[in-house]
């Protein structure tokens, strides 16, 4: 459906959970956070049950999302249910990697499109000093793994962070050279802990990269569900791509919706503004009711997101990346 901004409304984001095994910087606190309980989250039934009413207002496209999605139980199980939704025609996962070695026979056995990966450095060292507890092998023997699966789609997401990850920026592009990954730089949003750090710009990383490996030419198709905008380089398979909601905002083109693990419809990831699904199913309203909710939900979508503008008197999240799905 179409909000009142006339964008089509055609891809959700669905977190199965606020648990993580890593604790990145921007995301969280070195000890974790307090996470739900089980009987807050929403079951994998009442997932596809709402996932059943979000196709029938031309949904077509679903993400899932965490916290760290691989840290369910049978995740597989969701997807395949998601998959056989009349309607939904593409189902792709966001994840750490840090258990894809693991699961990517069940993921890909269940249907999966696509996988993105989250990996801010190739250095160990590095890596472990962003996330505090990983290990980067594993990430990278999940990736080698979802490549043998040649209709799986996968992408890398970095966050470039000022002090942290700089250097490697460059090594990161490698893994498009010679393998079809496209890589996307994330600027760093003001949400959660993010707020504490700074983020590297689109622009400074164009400038690195261009030295090092010849000038980006942009490419004018898009690739995926996302806001992404992607370039070519000479003799690189895989594209790269930049995400930066802050500097460059994309929200007149915005086609998304978020669900939270605790079953909360939020229309723009940057405001709190939205509605309890959780309370609707479990007190037994109709399908009926639930859809004039979420109808409500996707057409009063915010305009565009205020990240700039922090001290103005709206509502914003108070929530952290991993409570909200990224
Ligand atoms: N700013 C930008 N990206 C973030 N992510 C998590 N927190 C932030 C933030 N504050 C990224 C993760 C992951 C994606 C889902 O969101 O690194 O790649
Ligand atoms: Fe986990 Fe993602 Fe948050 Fe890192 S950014 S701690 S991987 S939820």
């Amino acid at each position: 459906m179409f909000d009142n901004y006339n964008r089509k409304i055609d891809y959700i984001r669905i977190s199965v959970t606020d648990r993580c095994n890593l604790r990145c910087i921007y995301c969280m606190p070195e000890k974790g956070i307090k996470c739900l309980e089980s009987k807050e989250i929403l079951s994998y039934e009442e997932i596809i049950h709402l996932c059943e009413n979000f196709a029938k207002i031309g949904i077509s496209k679903v993400k899932i999302t965490g916290g760290e999605p691989l840290v369910r139980k049978d995740l597989a199980l969701l997807i395949k249910g998601i998959k056989n939704i009349k309607g939904i025609n593409n189902i792709t996962l966001t994840t750490n990697g840090i258990l894809l070695e693991e699961q990517i026979d069940a993921l890909a056995d269940a249907g999966i499109d696509a996988i993105n990966v989250s990996i801010d450095s190739l250095d160990k060292n590095t890596y472990k000093n962003i996330t505090r507890v990983g290990n980067v092998d594993k990430v990278i023997r999940g990736i080698n793994k979802v490549l043998e699966y040649k209709d799986i789609a996968v992408k890398i997401n970095c966050v470039p962070i000022e002090g942290f990850n700089e250097k490697g920026i460059l090594d990161v592009i490698k893994l498009a050279q010679n393998k079809n990954i496209h890589i996307r730089f994330i600027e760093l949003m003001p949400i959660g802990f993010g707020k504490k750090i700074n983020g590297i710009s689109e622009d400074k990383i164009k400038k690195m990269i261009n030295g090092r490996y010849g000038e980006l030419i942009p490419h004018n198709k898009s690739i995926g569900n996302g806001p992404s905008k992607y370039y070519t380089l000479d003799n690189f398979q895989g594209k790269i791509g930049f995400i930066s909601a802050v500097n460059h905002k994309f929200c007149d083109t915005c086609n998304r919706v978020r669900l939270t693990s605790n079953g909360f419809l939020k229309a723009c990831l940057q405001f709190n503004e939205g509605q309890d699904l959780k309370s609707i199913i479990r007190n037994g309203k109709s399908d009926d009711e639930l859809m004039e909710v979420i109808r409500k939900v996707i057409y009063d979508k915010p305009k565009e997101n205020r990240f700039l503008d922090l001290n103005s008197s709206e509502k914003f999240e108070e929530n952290i990346m991993s409570q909200i799905g990224g």
